[in-house]
């Protein structure tokens, strides 16, 4: 196994930073391919929390190389603010490599941003307000600003004044906004530019060399299938794909390249943000899943709506993906129900019956789940370390999860710590490093 892709199955949100991190350590290198700072990952070691929204999780790693690739929109700020806590903290970051074809996030996107969800008013996306969407739009219609412009004055502010051009009336409101003053725009950026220099790569190349001599190279995804602008849950969805394909763009390498496909779920579901989400609870076992699992984001501190294992959705991910394992975090949060709901069918409004996820959104809007019901287990499970730990009710569990979406389960979370993970006996025997892991 040399090529390895980490995606989120579900909406996002599902541990993708967790796992990396965890597999990171037997890997030569961990690369972003697409999303921005919309991004947060929760690393939690020997005690101490990470959150990181742009740095691959891999960074902790000293001097491990990590890659920001092409397809990722970059906040500049953001990604300086994120190197100066980590060198705070001691962690070396000489092993980041920054696309010199990645684009910026410009003070223009979040304000487009913030100004699009306010005119769509109640049918607003829920975005994360940190200018994704129109970054991405300006890189679609060839006027984006790029990691490279950054280190050439003059191509910079011919390139800023060509994205503003358009753009006039949206940002009317914003005219007298000191954010948007054509010579402090430049500086600031240009003063990004120098600050980064030093991890601006041709990280395609890179990334090539690592994979012809056979290095471990981790495709670290962020948000989930069910947000990817092509095959989710249109309009309600962000602006790139999340999905394993775009590995191979947002990083420049072809299908070829990757050989396992590693999709994160969670036990149960959860969704940031507006839009369909068909086991959704409005009860209290919502809220008591949602305050066990600390279920609000790491990026906006949002409080995530919360449902049922979906199982529909998720052999929809796996097919999207081509999902070769299957990590399940989160177990531990579904301890001391009676019984678990899993959602194995949808149902139309008119009683229609959906086996597998349908296209059309107006089908989607009023779906909900037709459900099995599992029997639940009261233990807490949080200090299990291998399957056989675990309560025959959370094995059954799994085993069923397993079976409906046909991928084997490599890997079982129980908690927030690195050490709260397990192998079962299909990671084992196929995870990179897996004496280690076993050990
Ligand atoms: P945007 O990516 O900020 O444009 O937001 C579009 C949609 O994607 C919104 O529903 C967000 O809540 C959701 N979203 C974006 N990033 C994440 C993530 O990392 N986790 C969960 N939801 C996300």
């Amino acid at each position: 196994m040399s090529g390895i892709v980490i995606v989120g199955a579900q909406w996002g949100d599902e541990g993708k930073g967790k796992i990396t991190d965890l597999l990171a350590e037997r890997a030569d290198a961990v690369i972003r391919f697409q999303g921005g700072n919309n991004a947060g990952h929760t690393i939690v070691r020997n005690g101490e929390t990470w959150k990181l929204h742009l740095m691959p999780s891999g960074i902790l790693y000293p001097g491990k190389t990590c890659v920001i690739g092409n397809g990722v929109v970059i906040d500049p700020k953001v990604l300086t603010d994120e190197l100066d806590e980590l060198r705070r903290r001691e962690v070396d970051t000489s092993g980041l490599r920054i696309s010199a074809n990645a684009h910026m996030i410009m003070p223009y996107h979040m304000m487009l941003d913030d100004a699009g969800e306010a005119r769509l008013g109640k049918l607003k996306i829920g975005t994360t307000r940190r200018g994704i969407g129109p970054a991405y739009a300006d890189k679609a219609s060839r006027i984006g600003i790029r990691v490279q412009d950054l280190l050439d004055e003059k191509i910079l502010k011919k390139k800023i004044v060509a994205a503003l051009e358009p753009k006039r009336l949206a940002l009317r409101p914003y005219a007298r906004d000191p954010r948007l003053d054509l010579q402090a725009i430049t500086e600031e950026y240009l003063a990004y530019g120098r600050r980064l220099s030093e991890y601006i790569a041709d990280t395609t190349s890179l990334v090539w060399e690592k994979l012809d001599k056979g290095d471990i190279v981790i495709f670290e995804g962020a948000q989930g299938a069910l947000l990817d602008i092509d095959h989710g849950t249109y309009p309600f969805v962000t602006s790139s794909n999340p999905i394993a394909a775009a590995a191979c763009i947002g990083s420049g390498v072809g299908p070829k390249d990757i050989d396992e496909v590693w999709g994160i779920a969670k036990a149960y579901s959860t969704r940031v943000g507006s839009g369909p989400f068909p086991t959704e609870l409005h009860d209290d076992i919502g809220e008591d899943l949602r305050r066990r699992g600390g279920e609000f984001g790491t990026t906006t501190g949002r409080s995530r709506r919360i449902g049922w294992l979906d199982l529909v959705a998720l052999k929809y991910a796996a097919r999207l993906n081509s999902l070769t394992a299957l990590v399940v975090t989160k177990l531990d949060v579904l301890s001391g129900l009676d019984t678990i709901k899993v959602c194995v069918r949808y149902r139309g409004e008119d009683g229609a019956e959906f086996d597998t996820f349908p296209y059309h959104q107006t089908v989607l809007h009023h779906a909900t789940g037709d459900y099995v019901e599992l029997p639940g287990w009261s233990e807490d499970i949080s200090d299990a370390r291998s399957e056989d730990e675990l309560p025959e009710n959370a094995r059954a569990y799994l085993r069923y999860m397993e079976e409906a979406i046909g991928v084997p389960i490599v890997l079982i979370s129980v908690g927030p710590g690195r050490e709260q993970t397990m192998w079962t006996e299909a990671g084992l025997a196929t995870a990179p490093g897996q004496t280690v892991a076993a050990g």
